[in-house]
């Protein structure tokens, strides 16, 4: 079918509005969420309702802001999974070694996918199973959130144009110098520029890649060989068995994570913060910031596939 051009739905953003400490922080996670079939779009403008304006992009900053109320500090720890790596020589991600209590994002993604279509949920536990989908899907194509290492760089010193702050804040420094720079200080620009990078652009040649999840997906203990695995397998063989017991049941989400934890050994640890500790210029920030913009179209892109596939039966997106 005509893909790109019937099921493009634009997903409103917020005004910029960045918070330190928050990784990418909300510009990013606002910049993910574009491509929604008809009863994805339908789905998510019902659930979300006026109070995020119909729509992914406000809502997606939500898991952010509660995380640190009491009501919420259990799901502080869903936000990231801790790798057991070492990076910048050896990067890996593993199931049973880094998330074997099921309480990382991996399995996150897997439970809130079975309860954003659980007919026995409330009204409100469903939206905050879109919410916490909508923040995972983004947060796991964050090398940092993939990463043990400093607890993903919080307690790594360094600088963004001449203040002082941390590694993961740098990350987020770095996206909205990039953003006033080149995609005119707006999320709304910046998200117009990476969709425009995806349909005709760049990434246009690599989203076919995104969807299947075959590039960095190994067979896994309990993973069928058989057949290969990507988005439209994933969702829908989970949604036949809901069968969360296994640390997750996911293939294409360990494969996401497992791409951003590359980028810790070849980018982001890649740096001497004794020698040089500004990261918002020169040869660091050079580096980072397309690995920034490929991680967000990319998140982005198959976050619409994955609620396509839940509610439209298919990616709709080739
Ligand atoms: C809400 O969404 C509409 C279009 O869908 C947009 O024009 C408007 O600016 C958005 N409002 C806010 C506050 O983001
Ligand atoms: C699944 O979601 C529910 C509701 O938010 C939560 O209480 C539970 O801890 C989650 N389980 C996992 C494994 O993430």
């Amino acid at each position: 079918m005509n893909a790109r051009s019937t099921v493009l739905a634009l997903i409103t953003l917020l005004a910029l509005h960045v918070q330190s400490g928050l990784a990418w922080g909300n510009l990013g996670h606002q910049t993910i969420g574009y491509f929604l079939a008809p009863n994805a779009l339908s789905f998510v403008q019902t659930t979300l309702g006026s109070q995020y304006n119909f729509s992914l992009g406000p809502a997606a900053t939500w898991a952010d802001m509660v995380k640190s109320e009491p009501a919420f500090t259990w799901s502080k720890n869903l936000h990231f999974v801790d790798a057991e790596d070492d990076p910048p020589s050896s990067c890996s991600v593993e199931e049973i070694r880094d998330c074997a209590d099921q309480i990382c994002v991996l399995a996150a993604i897997a439970n809130y996918t079975t309860r954003v279509v659980d007919p026995t949920l409330d009204a409100e536990q469903i939206q905050e199973a879109l919410k916490f989908i909508d923040h995972f899907v983004g947060d796991i194509g964050q090398p940092l959130h993939v990463e043990a290492v400093a607890a993903g760089g919080n307690d790594i010193d360094a600088t963004c144009s001449g203040s002082k702050t941390n590694l993961h804040a740098v990350h987020t420094g770095m996206l909205t110098k990039n953003v006033d720079a080149v995609h005119g200080g707006t999320s709304e620009q910046y998200a117009a520029d990476l969709v425009a990078e995806i349909q005709t652009g760049a990434f246009s040649s690599l989203t076919a890649d995104w969807l299947s999840c075959t590039s960095t997906t190994e067979p896994v203990n309990n993973k069928r060989e058989d057949a290969t695995p990507s988005i439209e397998r994933d969702v829908r063989a989970l949604l036949a068995t809901r069968d969360t017991a296994m640390v997750t049941p996911l293939e294409c989400p360990l494969g996401w994570a497992r791409e951003s934890n590359a980028f810790d050994c070849s980018t982001v640890f890649n740096f001497e913060p004794e020698e040089d500790p500004e990261l918002c210029e020169g040869t660091y920030f050079t580096n980072a910031i397309p690995v920034i913009d490929l991680q967000l179209a990319k998140q982005g892109f198959r976050l619409a596939a994955w609620l396509n596939v839940i509610f439209d039966g298919a990616p709709m997106l080739s």
